[in-house]
């Protein structure tokens, strides 16, 4: 069934999944496609099939695929020093530390592996910034239905106890609050209260954005309260949203920003940025990491920043958005089971009624060559590299369009094609059948 040429597997679709569900740990679900290589916005499979990659590793390959300025930062780096431990000065470090901070509101970075890792470095932070002052105050408040990684403390900052229950007890220290909902963020906080920490748009649970005058309030409230406030930005950071950092448009500035995803377009990296007055919460020996910081992550993230610079990404972003946006909401008034379209950049949720699922919506999708994720039932996230053109953008638009007009007639009332049996036997892989949870983080 395979065979095996210099050590290398020659890549068989069915050999994949077989070595994967018996060797790798399966906490994933995949579907049943693998991907061997990559160029600008697509992807190809193991039978050279091309797709339209339209949530980019989860809002990590900012750059698309194979981009010539990041693959060359990378050979280069390789070829000259990969890693160095931080006992040395990494020079590649200091210039993204320098960078990332001048673009930024914050004084120090510091640099990790992970968004999980950035957000365990941030919550540390808050709690030793109150240890050093002698103040008894270690509460962090966090919303509901947030997600802000895997790790134990990051899995009891995430408001979903989904995430939290098979492995508790839980850290202590976090409360949920309702999201957008100032007076019961008010509420919770009492004087052991070190921190809010919040996601601008919450991207794991549907592409919910914050409201702009909720984010002051919080703002004003944590400079009032004397505490720290933290962002979230693992998904939203670095262009994602139109700006380099969302919390940009909310007229803020916050205590303390974590990054990872898009920050080294593919190549492992989080960050944790901050202002000086925060940064008192670690001293030497406090916190580390063995690869953090490393020259070919950083490396890599100059280049991307370098890139979302020279290229004028930015302005592409917010092009294709304000394009992909108003063709969804042309969809939505032709198809009145497209409930909501939201997110902000090209971080985007597309909600159905309960006549789509939306997890057979992204198998349909797959089988015509595009790639998107689904979450939970209803709501559909595209996450696509910044360099997306419109014409990739529309190409998707029209596929879609297809899809609804094959399922749903636009004037009369909605039939629930998606949830018949023909409809789905008809498309759906038999491996692909089982997938049913959304979750993909
Ligand atoms: C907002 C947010 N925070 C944290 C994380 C965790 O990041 P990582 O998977 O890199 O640990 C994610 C991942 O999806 C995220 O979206």
């Amino acid at each position: 069934m395979f065979t095996e040429n210099n050590n290398n597997i020659l890549p068989d679709l069915s050999l994949i999944e077989d070595l994967d569900k018996n060797y790798c740990l399966q906490v994933f679900n995949p579907l049943p496609v693998a991907f061997v290589k990559g160029k600008g916005s697509y992807l190809y499979d193991t039978e050279g099939k091309k797709y339209l990659d339209l949530i980019g590793g989860i809002a990590v390959n900012s750059l698309g695929h194979g981009h010539p300025k990041l693959v060359s930062a990378i050979k280069k780096q390789a070829a000259n020093l990969i890693h160095c431990c931080n006992y040395y000065y990494i020079p590649d470090r200091s210039a993204l530390a320098y960078t990332l901070c001048k673009k930024s509101f914050a004084d120090k970075a510091f640099f990790c592996n992970s968004g999980a890792e950035a957000n365990e470095a941030a919550i540390k932070l808050a709690r030793g910034y109150f240890h050093y002052k002698n103040e008894d105050k270690y509460e962090i408040i966090t919303a509901k239905m947030s997600f802000h990684g895997r790790t134990l403390a990051t899995i009891a900052a995430t408001g979903q106890p989904k995430f939290s229950e098979p492995f508790l007890p839980s850290v202590p220290g976090f409360k949920y609050v309702e999201f957008n909902n100032f007076d019961a963020l008010r509420e919770a906080y009492t004087p052991k209260t070190a921190a809010v920490m919040l996601e601008l748009i919450q991207g794991e649970s549907g592409v919910h954005p914050a409201n702009i005058e909720y984010i002051k309030l919080v703002r004003k409230f944590c400079s009032e309260k004397g505490i720290l406030l933290i962002i979230d930005e693992v998904q939203t950071g670095i262009g994602r949203t139109g700006t380099l950092f969302c919390y940009e448009q909310y007229g803020i500035t916050p205590d303390i920003v974590t990054l990872a995803k898009g920050l080294a377009g593919g190549v492992p990296i989080g960050a944790m940025l901050c202002t000086d007055e925060a940064a008192t919460g670690f001293k030497v020996g406090d916190h580390g990491t063995t690869f953090g910081g490393n020259p070919l992550a950083c490396s890599a993230a100059l280049a991307v920043l370098e890139t979302i610079k020279d290229d004028d990404l930015l302005v592409n972003v917010n092009e294709i958005s304000e394009f992909i946006n108003s063709k969804l909401y042309a969809l939505q008034s032709k198809y009145p089971c497209i409930k909501d379209v939201r997110g902000k950049g090209l971080l985007i949720g597309i909600e159905f009624d309960e006549t789509i699922s939306a997890s057979q919506m992204k198998l349909e999708l797959l089988t015509k060559g595009f790639l998107v994720s689904s979450i939970g039932t209803s709501v559909i996230r595209i996450a696509p590299p910044l360099i997306l053109k419109k014409s990739e953008a529309a190409s998707f638009i029209k596929a879609l369009d297809q899809i609804l007009k094959n399922t749903v007639p636009s004037s009369s009332p909605i039939k629930n094609l998606f949830k018949g049996k023909q409809e789905t036997t008809s498309f759906v892989p038999e491996t692909a059948k089982t997938e049913t949870t959304g979750e993909e983080v």
